[in-house]
C-alpha cells in the first residue's frame, strides 16, 4: 500500500505540469530531486507539495490513481511539447472552450478510433502522444495509461458510440465573412491556444496584425497537422490540430478567418499587469456582518507558480493581492471550497477564466459574490482547472 503510493506520488511530481516556456517544460521538472519524507509525502527541491485539500496523505490507492490521470489529463507530457490532452479534448464534455478533438466522453466503451483505423484506446492515446504532444508513448500497462483509463471510467461516462470525423478542403467563398461572429467563433474554438482576440498565449504564437490571407488562415484551421501522420491524411504541416468538419462547418471557418484577417492592432497589451475582467459579478455593495469578515487564506502553489493572498472584505468581497501564476492553464478559475479541508470537488466558481498570455505577476484584483452565494459555504479557495477538476493551489481561510 506504501509502496503504491510512493510510486504513484513520485510518478505525478515527474510528470510536468509547471511552465510552458519553449516547449520543453518537461525536461525541466526531471532534473529535480525528489525526495520522501517518513510520512510519504513527497517533495520537490524541499517544497512540501499538497498541504491542504488536495493532500495526498488521505487518499485511497484508487484516488491517487485518478488524481493522477486527472494530472496527465491536464498538464503536458513528460518529454513532450507544450500541448496537454486538455488543450484538444473535454474530459466530461464541451466545457467552456470548444477544442479541436472531441470530448472523451464514453471513450472507455468505444471499440475502434480515429475513424476505425486503431482498435485500442492505448493506440488512440499514443497516437496523440506522438503526433501533436511529441511525447513518448504509455505502455498499455504502464502507471500512466491504467490512471488515465481509471479516470475515464468515472468521469467520462458517456454511450461509447464510435465517432467519425472528417478533414475537408478549406472554403473557397469568404464573401459572407463576418468580422464579428468570428470573433465570438474565435474566443471559443481558438482562445485555448492562441489568446482571446488572437493577441498570443501559453501555447500558440498571436496571430494579429500579421496580415494572414482568409485562404491562409482556413487551409491552417482545416489542414495543419504532420505531412506524415500515420492516422490523419493529407495534411500541410505544423503542429496545431486540425479541425474537422464535425468540430468547425465551413461557414464558421470563413467568419474566424475573416475575423483574423482583418486584425490590425494588438486589442490588448499582452505585457501589461491589468489582470482584465476577472471579477464576474461586480456592481455589488455589502454590509459587513458575516464572521469570515477580515479572515485570510496564502495559496499553496502545487502547478503552475500559484502564490498569493485572499481576504474576505465584506459579505461579499473577496480581495486577492500579490497573486501570482503562469496563466497557462485551459479553463481556470477561482474556486470555493466548503469544510475543513476545503472541499473543491463540491465548489463553484467565483471569477472568469484566468488563460493570460504571460500570466499573473503580483497582481491585485476583487471578486464580488453573487446573491445566491454566501461565504457560509466559502471555508477555502482554490486556482481550480475546472475542466479536469484538480487544483494548481489553494488555501482555507484562517
Ligand atoms: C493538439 C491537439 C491534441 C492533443 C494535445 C491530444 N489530442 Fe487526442 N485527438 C486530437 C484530434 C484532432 C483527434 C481526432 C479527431 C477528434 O477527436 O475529433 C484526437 C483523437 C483522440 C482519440 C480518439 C477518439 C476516437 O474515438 O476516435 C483519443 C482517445 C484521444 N484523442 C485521446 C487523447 C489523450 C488521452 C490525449 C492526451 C494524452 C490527447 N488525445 C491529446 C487532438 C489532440
Ligand atoms: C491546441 C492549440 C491550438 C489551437 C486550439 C489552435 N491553434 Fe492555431 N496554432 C497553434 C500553434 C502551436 C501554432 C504555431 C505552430 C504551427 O504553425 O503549427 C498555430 C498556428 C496557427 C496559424 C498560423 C500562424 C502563422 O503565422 O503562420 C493560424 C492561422 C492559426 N494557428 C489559426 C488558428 C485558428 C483560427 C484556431 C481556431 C479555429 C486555432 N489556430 C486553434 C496552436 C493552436
Amino acid at each position: 500500500m506504501k509502496t503504491i503510493f510512493l510510486i504513484l506520488t513520485l510518478s505525478l511530481l515527474m510528470s510536468s505540469c509547471g511552465d510552458s516556456d519553449e516547449g520543453n517544460n518537461a525536461k525541466t521538472t526531471n532534473n529535480n530531486t525528489l525526495t520522501t519524507n517518513n510520512e510519504g509525502t513527497a517533495t520537490k527541491n524541499g517544497e512540501t507539495n499538497g498541504n491542504n485539500g488536495t493532500s495526498n496523505n488521505n487518499k485511497s490507492p484508487d484516488e491517487l490513481q485518478i488524481e493522477m490521470g486527472k494530472k496527465l489529463f491536464a498538464m503536458p507530457a513528460e518529454g513532450g511539447n507544450v500541448f496537454s490532452c486538455v488543450a484538444c479534448h473535454g474530459l466530461k464534455g464541451e466545457g467552456a472552450f470548444l477544442r479541436p478533438g472531441h470530448p472523451m466522453t464514453g471513450v472507455t466503451k468505444r471499440e475502434t478510433f480515429k475513424n476505425g483505423q486503431l482498435d485500442s484506446l492505448n493506440d488512440a492515446v499514443n497516437s496523440c502522444l506522438t503526433e501533436w504532444m511529441r511525447a513518448p508513448t504509455w505502455e498499455e500497462d504502464s502507471d500512466e495509461m491504467k490512471a488515465l483509463v481509471a479516470l475515464f471510467e468515472r468521469d467520462a461516462i458517456g454511450s461509447g458510440d464510435e465517432l467519425t470525423f472528417e478533414i475537408v478542403d478549406p472554403p473557397t467563398d469568404f464573401s459572407a465573412g463576418n468580422a464579428a461572429e468570428g470573433q465570438t467563433l474565435f474566443n471559443g474554438a481558438c482562445a485555448v491556444c492562441h489568446g482571446v482576440d488572437a493577441v498570443g498565449g501559453p501555447l500558440a504564437p498571436p496571430l494579429n496584425a500579421t496580415e494572414l490571407s482568409v485562404e491562409y488562415i482556413s487551409e491552417r484551421v482545416r489542414k495543419s497537422g504532420s505531412t506524415d501522420s500515420k492516422v490523419y491524411d493529407e495534411l500541410t504541416g505544423g503542429i496545431m490540430p486540425f479541425w474537422s468538419k464535425e468540430r468547425l462547418s465551413d461557414v464558421e471557418v470563413v467568419h474566424i478567418s475573416t475575423f483574423i484577417s482583418e486584425l490590425e492592432e494588438p486589442v490588448v497589451d499582452p505585457d501589461n499587469n491589468d489582470p482584465g475582467p476577472i471579477n464576474n459579478n461586480p456592481g455589488r455593495d455589502c454590509e459587513k456582518t458575516h464572521a469570515k469578515v477580515g479572515k485570510v487564506l496564502n495559496f499553496s502553489n502545487l502547478f503552475h507558480d500559484v502564490s498569493g493572498r485572499a481576504e474576505v472584505i465584506d459579505d461579499c468581497t473577496i480581495e486577492i493581492t500579490g497573486f501570482n501564476y503562469d496563466g497557462a492553464g485551459i479553463d481556470v478559475r477561482i474556486w470555493t471550497g466548503a469544510g475543513s479541508p476545503p472541499n473543491y470537488g463540491a465548489g463553484y466558481g467565483i471569477s472568469e477564466d484566468l488563460l493570460k498570455a504571460g500570466g499573473y505577476a503580483d497582481v491585485s484584483f476583487t471578486l464580488t459574490l453573487d446573491e445566491n452565494d454566501s461565504l457560509d459555504d466559502i471555508d477555502g479557495l482554490s486556482v481550480w482547472c475546472v475542466a479536469v477538476g484538480i487544483s494548481f493551489g489553494d488555501g482555507e481561510f484562517e
